[in-house]
């Protein structure tokens, strides 16, 4: 059976959380050698520990970006290269944050839910090989804190 999440309280602030999910991510994945189930855990984790509205990985397959696991409503299964703040992070291969979705030209929209969204991509070499999203339903839900956390969960996704 696997260890439940320990949570801190909602008072924590978001470093905080993400400072008590990380190890708790790295545990999760130790040990486990099939690349698909380890994603498939981080992402049921982010989903669980800080209560995204949708967060998932797209891979990049033939040139364009293809759904994979994921948590949350269900999602648009293909994005090519350069569309939509995922592809536009996998182009530029850097993380991009929107803080209102109507204001990103190109925006694609998986569900009208989602307002606020941060991108980033995962890298073997200089090739991008998946990008991590993440969704809101409030408005400037991210910042450079989650970048900043999030992109040690990208690095743990690429030293899968
Ligand atoms: N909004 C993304 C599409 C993926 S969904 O949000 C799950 C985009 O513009 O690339």
């Amino acid at each position: 059976m696997a260890e439940p999440l320990s949570i801190p309280s909602k008072k924590a602030s978001k470093a905080e959380q993400y400072r008590s999910l990380i190890p708790q991510i790295k545990a999760l994945v130790s040990g486990e050698p099939d690349f698909i189930a380890n994603i498939a855990n981080v992402v049921a984790a982010l989903k669980e520990a800080m209560g995204f509205f949708w967060v998932g990985v797209y891979f990049v397959k033939d040139n364009e970006l293809v759904l994979g696991p994921f948590q949350g409503p269900v999602a648009c299964t293909r994005i090519a290269f350069g569309k939509g703040v995922c592809g536009t992070s996998w182009k530029e291969k850097k993380i991009i944050i929107v803080e209102d979705v109507d204001k990103f030209p190109g925006h694609i929209a998986c569900s009208s839910l989602s307002k606020s969204e941060i991108v980033l991509p995962a890298n073997h070499g200089d090739e991008v090989f998946l990008v991590l999203d993440v969704d809101s339903e409030r408005l400037s839900e991210f910042d450079d804190t989650d970048a900043k956390y999030l992109n040690e969960i990208v690095k743990i996704l690429e030293a899968l």
